[in-house]
């Protein structure tokens, strides 16, 4: 008796190596898709590529690849023949950063994404699912914020790329080009997968929270600033939409099917990808000691500059309309991140 495997479909992950990326590929690779990762390592290593192999027992296709090489990229096209779809992560992400380099993040955030629209149609491409961010709902007017709120002039050129991208995505769409396309704005993504092989690992002294945080819990930072205490919140500091990043990874999977099943209600869906709760800094310390038993050193200072008071996320669209929902709790999130951290020291990374 002959057994038809069924052929698994090729999805291009650019980015792949990086935080989120490394997640979703997992979450592909387990959900039945051939994967290709391409990514320039400027903010990952190669090594997570084995990771990725230990967690799912598959080892996905990498090449190394800046998406800025248009001529690679066509080439790679043509290589790895029949890619269905594209996640496309691959983007800088530093908002101070952005600020100081306007011209590298406009180039490496948007020709990254011009290149790929251009080639979808010359290979057969069918869709692209774009990692937007709630950065391009600036401080909304009505909490929580669902899809359909204005958005507002970005506060960086880091957050202009989100929205900048948004939009071509769209024109070209309109143009009659024949691409679908989800775009996912994503809260604040934090955790590490529960293995402990995948997870943020930042280069340098770490902008965002939850990193800071974890190195100050295992002592290679003395003390965590919590930037504002001042806010018109109840305990005065910010209020973010912290999602896991297994669960956002997951978000990712349900919007290939759905582009590749055809499932979609318009060429260009948004979906806010976030919980729905709101929780303020100082709640986010107080959880992670209460989950890791770990007590962190914190002090209070000044407000950062460019930062929302508070935004989070009415998820009912992904809810009802993707079948999709974060499920994690924060607890086990925190925890997640904190385990990351400790196998980092073991492993003798950080
Ligand atoms: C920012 C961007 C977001 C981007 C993300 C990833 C904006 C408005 N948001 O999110 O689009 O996807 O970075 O790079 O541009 N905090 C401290 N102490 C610290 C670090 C942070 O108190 O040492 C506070 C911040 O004030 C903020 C919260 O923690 O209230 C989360 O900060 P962070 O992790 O940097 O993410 P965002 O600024 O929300």
């Amino acid at each position: 008796m002959f057994i038809f495997a069924q052929m698994k479909q090729r999805i291009l992950v650019t980015g792949g190596t990086g935080y989120i990326g490394s997640h979703t590929v997992v979450e592909l690779q387990n959900a039945g898709y051939e994967v290709v990762i391409i990514d320039n390592l400027a903010n990952s290593n190669a090594d997570v590529v084995d990771n990725i192999e230990k967690v799912t027992g598959i080892r996905p296709i990498f090449e190394k690849l800046d998406c800025l090489d248009f001529q690679g990229l066509d080439n790679l096209f043509s290589k790895y023949t029949g890619i269905k779809a594209i996640i496309h992560f691959a983007a800088s992400k530093a908002v101070g950063e952005s600020v100081e380099k306007p011209l590298l993040y406009y180039r490496n955030n948007l020709v990254s994404l011009i290149n790929l629209l251009e080639l979808m149609p010359k290979h057969g491409v069918e869709g692209i699912v774009f990692s937007s961010s709630c950065t391009v709902y600036g401080q909304p007017d009505e909490l929580p914020v669902t899809e359909n709120a204005p958005t507002k002039k970005a506060e960086s050129p880091y957050g202009n790329t989100k929205q900048i991208n948004e939009e071509i995505v769209r024109d070209v769409v309109t143009s009659g080009a024949p691409i679908n396309a989800i775009l996912l704005r994503y809260f604040n993504p934090i955790g590490a997968h529960p293995s402990a092989l995948l997870g943020e690992l930042p280069n340098g002294v770490p902008q965002n929270l939850i990193p800071f945080l974890t190195q100050t819990a295992i002592g290679i930072r003395e003390k965590l600033s919590v930037f504002g205490n001042d806010y018109n919140t109840p305990d005065g500091s910010c209020i973010r939409d912290y999602i896991n990043v297994v669960d956002l990874a997951k978000a990712h999977v349900i919007a290939i099917n759905r582009i590749l099943e055809k499932k979609q209600k318009e060429q260009v869906e948004v979906f806010n990808i976030g919980t729905g709760r709101g929780l303020s800094v100082l709640e986010l310390i107080h959880a992670f000691e209460e989950s890791t038993g770990v007590k962190l050193n914190y002090q209070i200072v000044g407000r950062r500059a460019g930062d929302i008071e508070q935004v989070w996320a009415n998820p009912d669209y992904a809810n009802n309309e993707l079948g999709w929902k974060a499920e994690t709790s924060i607890e086990d999130t925190l925890r997640s991140a904190w385990n990351w951290q400790v196998k980092l020291r073991e492993r003798g990374i950080q």
